[in-house]
């Protein structure tokens, strides 16, 4: 899809100029171009049967074992994905990893992609507190067998699974990741209970606690079983994956989602109150300056009493890097609003799963019918999708429908 260049565009462009990072702008607000005919499905069922053993991969992921819906060989199957997927790109970083050269390398990448202009010191004291096997592992104990096949649901939070009575389907997965505005209270029949994995920037939960406060939303997932995901869109997110580790309050610093101002879809789809601080962009300010700053919230009050590292996972920025390049290489990279796009929390999340899981569902992700539903599922008034430039939603789109038409995704559609 084009940008559309009309006077709506440089009125934006414009704006953008004039505005400091976080703040998203509408480019249009609907799908610049229809997905074409879904559920043309490819797959030939019956091979679905059979079982598949394929290589052992990424440590924290297992890829022995007999599947219904085996998502490594409809990968081989496959011409392009294919070249795609490599499934030996480390998906965690973990202390373990740290070293000079991963800092000169990290260092030429802004974040999420990287550590450009971030404290050394920061990225140090976080990556040290991750330095146990669980750190590099998303799935289970070392003493722990895990499933014979590990089948994973991945629930994002679109107004399609208002209605769809999975909730019963999905808890039925090995492994439920959420992530973002993940209401469940009231809505257990369409998205089910469970959830394994809660992932997100600290600039979306908190526009999520936010922006969906009012339609339930007032906590994060919390549990003894479940695990964080947190992906490092800026320095916010090592100092707060620190803190909540450590147990202490997190020492600085302001983040986006405190801040006034529109913020976008998958990240909040609503107004922020505007608090009585309005200080400048944590990113923009030293680490001198951060520690000074406000003394925020425990981490507990997000992540629940536990303060552990293996609590806690943290995407690879290389990761992050890997995912963008082959699977949602957008057309904003290359305009001004390069900056502000990185894939959508949900895309991460469900990525993240396919590299690390044996079988996966996705659920509540966007599908070409999209129209038809409210934003999310937990809003009680029916609010169309609206499409900004931070993420490239008609390109998740189409990704979701080409992996589902070649196997190696179960999307939910209806
Ligand atoms: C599906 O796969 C099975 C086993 O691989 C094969 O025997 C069968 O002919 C295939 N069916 C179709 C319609 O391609
Ligand atoms: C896959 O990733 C691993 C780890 O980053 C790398 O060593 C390997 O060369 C990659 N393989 C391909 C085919 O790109
Ligand atoms: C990990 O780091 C913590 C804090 O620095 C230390 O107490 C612990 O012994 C380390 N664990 C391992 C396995 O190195
Ligand atoms: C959710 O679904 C119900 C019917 O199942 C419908 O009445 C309601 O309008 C939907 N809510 C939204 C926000 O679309």
């Amino acid at each position: 899809m084009g940008l559309s260049r009309g006077p709506l565009f440089w009125l934006l462009l414009g704006l953008l100029a004039a505005a400091c990072s976080g703040i998203l702008f509408v480019l249009y607000s609907s799908a610049a171009q229809p997905y074409g005919a879904p559920g043309a499905r490819a797959r030939n069922t019956t091979s679905f049967h059979e079982f598949f053993w394929s290589k052992n991969v990424n440590p924290g992921t297992r890829k022995r074992l007999p599947c219904g819906y085996p998502l490594y060989p409809a990968i081989q199957r496959h011409p392009h994905f294919r070249s795609l997927f490599n499934l030996s790109t480390p998906v965690l970083l973990q202390g373990g990893l740290f070293s000079q050269k991963l800092w000169d390398s990290l260092s030429q990448h802004k974040a999420p992609y990287g550590w450009q202009g971030l404290p050394r010191q920061a990225i140090v004291s976080t990556l040290s507190l991750l330095n146990s096997s669980d750190s590099a592992r998303l799935f289970g104990d070392p003493q722990e067998p895990l499933p014979a096949c590990v089948r994973c649901a991945v629930v994002g939070n679109g107004g399609i699974l208002n209605g769809s009575r999975q909730g019963r389907n999905i808890d039925a997965h090995d492994y439920v990741f959420r992530l973002n505005g993940a209401v469940i209270k009231g809505f257990e029949r369409d998205v089910g209970a469970k959830t394994s994995f809660y992932g997100f920037t600290v600039n979306t939960m908190k526009n999520s606690l936010i922006a969906y406060r009012s339609l339930g939303f007032t906590s994060v997932p919390q549990g003894q079983d479940l695990r964080y995901i947190f992906i490092p869109s800026d320095i916010r997110d090592y100092v707060m994956l620190r803190s909540a580790i450590l147990g202490v309050p997190v020492p600085e610093g302001q983040d986006k989602g405190d801040s006034p101002g529109p913020t976008g879809p998958s990240m909040a789809g609503g107004l922020a109150p505007a608090p009585a601080l309005s200080p400048p962009p944590a990113s923009s300010m030293g680490w001198g300056a951060l520690s000074t700053f406000i003394v925020g919230p425990r981490p507990q009050t997000y992540f629940g009493p536990e303060a552990s590292a293996r609590k806690f996972k943290l995407l690879h920025p290389d990761f992050i890097s890997y995912l963008t390049e082959r699977f949602l290489k957008s057309k904003f990279i290359n305009t001004r609003f390069g900056d502000l796009y990185m894939p959508s929390t949900g895309a991460l999340m469900l990525l993240t799963a396919l590299h690390t899981c044996d079988q996966v569902s996705a659920y509540g992700f966007i599908t070409s019918n999209y129209r038809k539903f409210s934003d999310h599922y937990f809003e009680r008034i029916k609010k169309p999708l609206i499409f900004y430039v931070n993420h490239d939603l008609s390109l998740e789109a189409s990704l979701w429908r080409d992996l589902h038409q070649a196997g190696i995704l179960q999307l939910y559609q209806r």
